[in-house]
């Protein structure tokens, strides 16, 4: 950059907003010695000025004068960590037509307005780096953009969103100890927030808003193709019961929130959000807690997992950092347009194909009605707890769009309760 300091708007002193600023002062040699450059923080935009901070920035950076801190001709980069969708979207937006690099962790503007802004941030030759916005300190973005570039990638399959990880692990563990799946739930989901993994509003975590948003920026630089998000089916996570998960471990399974991404042998896409019972012995498996895990499967490495830690203050922080370091070393973008802003047909699921996990509840007059209709369309494995006036079953491979409509119209006959589940293939 030719330049000794880079100087700095961060919009946000949150959780991340914290982490990013503790790491630079943390690190501020190492980072000179990776760039050359000092980083200098001139503005600190934030809500309210009186709030308790979790990182010690001086007071006088502090303010809550939003075109300041974005239009100050002294500021080379702007780095977005509020979150939501407004006002992020324009600040972005002014950074970048004002010629200021962006970095941000926000997915839901990088999801819902991503092409735009690179566009803009092309047309301004400036860089718009957003690697903290899919799985945290995970180096996902930059690797499909960087070393696997050469690869053809046929399939994404990741655990992307730590608090439903952290909450299904948590009701696990909470079952196992004998607490009812809707108490360590409801604890599960504080802990998350208190530990700041969750967002402003959970509703985008445990729904699966989180995750599509995340699968889609994922899924179009994976396959170079514009991914709308309402493209990305999406399931959350409350609908799930601790049956689901006692019967999922009995039968060697765990459940997790996977999203995937998957190029069809007809050539679409499909991008989706859902609930997934994943062999206890499958490496997704393992991923616990606060981490994220992708696992990638590409025509050069072939397979891939990467595992880490995804949320929290430090580990989103440091995916931020190695963006400014980025920016700090290469300020100009290619001259090349973005091949992932190209369009693309995407695949509905249910043009898909999945076994299905069914656990069925009610009289035995509607478990026999369920019993049967699956039989017609084929079982593989049942098991029976008359006690509990339950049965689950996993059933052969079916096509989504028939098998819902078949189980919505056995839900609305049978008066019985009947959960469906996907099974990791
Ligand atoms: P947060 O803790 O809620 O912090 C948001 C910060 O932005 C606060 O400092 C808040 O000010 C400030 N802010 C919000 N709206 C503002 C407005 N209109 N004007 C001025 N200041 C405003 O959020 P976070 O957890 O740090 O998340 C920030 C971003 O990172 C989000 O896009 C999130 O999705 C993403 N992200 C978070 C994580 C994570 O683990 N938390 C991981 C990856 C990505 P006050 O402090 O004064 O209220
Ligand atoms: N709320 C997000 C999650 C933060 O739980 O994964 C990290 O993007």
């Amino acid at each position: 950059m030719g330049k000794k300091n880079l100087r700095i708007s961060l919009l946000g002193a949150g959780t991340v907003g914290s982490g990013v600023w503790s790491l630079l002062q943390e690190n501020a040699d190492l980072l000179y010695a990776q760039t050359g450059c000092r980083f200098e923080v001139r503005h600190v935009l934030v809500r309210s000025l009186d709030k308790p901070r979790k990182a010690p920035i001086p007071t006088e950076l502090l303010t809550t004068d939003a075109q300041r801190a974005v239009l100050d001709p002294e500021v080379d980069v702007v780095i977005e960590l509020l979150g939501g969708l407004e006002p992020a979207r324009t600040l972005i937006e002014q950074a970048l037509q004002a010629g200021k690099h962006v970095i941000t962790a926000n997915k839901m503007v990088m999801a819902l307005a991503g092409d735009r802004l690179i566009t803009l941030a092309s047309a301004q030759k400036v860089r718009l780096l957003y690697e903290a916005s899919v799985a945290g300190s995970l180096p996902i973005l930059t690797s499909l953009q960087g070393a696997l570039a050469g690869n053809r990638i046929t399939r994404v399959v990741g655990i992307v969103n730590s608090t439903t990880n952290f909450i299904l692990r948590t009701m696990e563990e909470g079952l196992e100890q004998g607490t009812p799946a809707e108490d360590s739930y409801r604890i599960a989901l504080q802990k998350a927030q208190e530990l700041g993994y969750a967002e402003a509003d959970p509703t985008s975590d445990v729904e699966g808003y989180d995750a599509q948003y995340k699968m889609a920026i994922l899924a179009r630089l994976a396959f170079l193709q514009y991914v709308p998000v309402e493209a990305v089916y999406r399931e959350g996570i409350t609908h799930l019961s601790g049956r689901d998960m006692v019967w999922a471990k009995r039968l060697g399974y765990g459940i997790k929130l996977l999203g995937t991404a998957e190029r069809l042998p007809d050539g679409r896409l499909n991008v989706r959000v859902h609930p997934t019972l994943i062999p206890l012995e499958n490496p997704l498996c393992v991923i616990r807690g606060a981490f994220s895990g992708v696992w990638l499967q590409g025509n050069g490495f072939q397979d891939m997992l990467m595992h880490g830690m995804a949320a929290g203050a430090r580990p989103t922080a440091s995916a931020v950092v190695g963006d400014l370091i980025e920016v700090a070393r290469h300020p100009k973008p290619l001259p090349i347009p973005d091949p992932s802003l190209q369009p693309g047909e995407t695949a509905p699921i249910e043009s898909l194909t999945f076994r299905y996990f069914v656990r069925a509840q009610g009289t035995e007059p509607a478990l026999e009605s369920v019993r049967r209709a699956l039989g017609e369309w084929g079982i593989l494995r049942l098991e029976e707890d008359p006690e509990a006036g339950e049965f689950v079953a996993f059933t052969a491979p079916l096509q989504e769009g028939y098998f819902q409509e078949q189980m919505a119209k056995l839900r609305a006959q049978s008066g019985g309760a009947i959960q469906v589940i996907r099974v990791l293939e």
